[in-house]
């Protein structure tokens, strides 16, 4: 029997509630498939940062490298300054494995319940459509700093030097102190980025890529993004595109969610604006992704965060994580047991009988997850 190892990192808050219900959804999908699942559990989060102060070790990262996919739930905790797990862990994970797509579809399941969707004459076949968020640079390359009056006058000249800071600022009379930070992008990185865009409407039969940016305003960055998108465009004649500046596509997600098929976003726009594309599918509990190098280890995760509010009331709802997990089977090539699960949450809404709170219902975590497992057993 075909055997995948699973790297499982349930992390923090209601991370470690939804991934419990995904693990059992995958479990009774690739017992109705027949292939095996080995869940490989990694610690790392903020109890485990708390306790040893480690946070993602080199020899974690060697194994990982062994494993056919990551699983993850979600990072954060209110005891840990925020920022150190969710780039100690999360981006870590990202940037070491090279996962250069952030791949979330925005889709309005049917037979949500009423009203979920704050879009109000809007249909499932309305909102259907796939965000390729760059996923390793922009913003995200952590590269920036601070310079103080006095004793980094030096350092400031520099700043100023490097990047060109165009207003007239003497930091001795002006400012006390700056802080910056720099967005880079690569013509590796926007290429690779822009031909999964593009290849992923050919494979989805999708007419349209739409690519956004800021190049009114951020024009060094985003000129050479969009330069990026007209090159690796010419190689798919068939495909329309647009360039929409992110603000402009932020009021489009809203007012015509119908315009788009595929959305390819730097990676900071990419994150801000699949939180709206969250709330206009149903809610951060619905929305999943998956973090992909397509020639390396992927890891599948909700978008959620670790909901401090929530954790450990048993009330999340696993949706999200769910998808993510039919997501990372599709990556590994188990297609089918990917379908039944999606098939398996579509049959559980369409009776409508289990609902967290989040759905207007009083299910817990655990009474979704038991009931889409009873629906993928009844495909065997
Ligand atoms: C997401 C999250 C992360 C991000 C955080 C936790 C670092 O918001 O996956 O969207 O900004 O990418
Ligand atoms: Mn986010």
């Amino acid at each position: 029997m075909t055997e995948y190892k699973i790297s499982l990192i349930p992390g923090d808050g209601v991370g470690k509630e939804v991934i419990r219900e995904g693990v059992k959804v995958l479990e009774a999908a690739s017992e109705v498939e027949n292939f095996n699942l080995k869940f490989i559990y990694y610690p790392f989060g903020s109890e485990h940062y708390l306790n040893t102060g480690e946070l993602v070790p080199e020899e974690a990262l060697n194994e990982i490298k062994n494993s056919d996919a990551i699983y993850l739930g979600a990072l954060g905790d209110p005891r840990v300054k925020t920022g150190i797990l969710e780039q100690g862990v999360l981006l870590k994970l990202r940037f070491h494995f090279d996962q250069y797509i952030n791949l979330r579809p925005v889709k309005l399941l049917k037979n949500l319940p009423q009203n979920l969707c704050p879009l109000n004459n809007k249909k499932p076949d309305d909102i259907d459509f796939i965000v390729i968020r760059e996923n390793t640079e922009d913003f995200y390359v952590g590269i920036g700093g601070r310079a103080k009056k006095g004793k980094t006058k030096k350092e400031l000249e520099m700043v100023r030097e490097l990047y060109k800071i165009k207003f007239d600022l003497d930091i001795e009379t002006d400012a006390d102190e700056i802080a910056y930070q720099l967005g880079v992008v690569s013509k590796k990185g926007c290429e690779r980025v822009m031909k999964y865009a593009f290849e992923t409407a050919v494979e989805n039969n999708r007419e349209w890529v739409a690519s956004v940016d800021k190049a009114n305003v951020l024009a060094h960055i985003y000129d050479f993004w969009r330069v990026s998108f007209d090159s690796v465009s010419k190689n798919y004649p068939d495909i329309k595109t647009e360039k929409l500046l992110v603000d402009a596509c932020a009021m489009f997600f809203v007012r015509c969610p119908e315009r788009f098929d595929v959305v390819v976003t730097p990676n900071m726009f990419g994150d801000i604006l699949t939180d709206l594309g969250a709330e206009i599918q149903g809610g951060m509990g619905t929305a999943p992704s998956g973090n992909i190098n397509p020639n390396g280890v992927s890891m599948f995760e909700p978008i959620h965060g670790s909901a401090p509010d929530i954790a450990g009331k048993g009330i999340a709802n696993p949706i999200a994580s769910i998808w993510a997990g039919s997501m990372l089977l599709d990556s590994i090539g188990e297609k089918d047991a990917a379908r039944f699960v999606m098939k398996g949450i579509e049959d559980v809404l369409k009776i409508g009988r289990v609902k967290t709170p989040d759905f207007g219902g009083s299910s817990k975590t655990g009474d979704f997850g038991d009931a889409v497992v009873d629906a993928i057993r009844k495909f065997e």
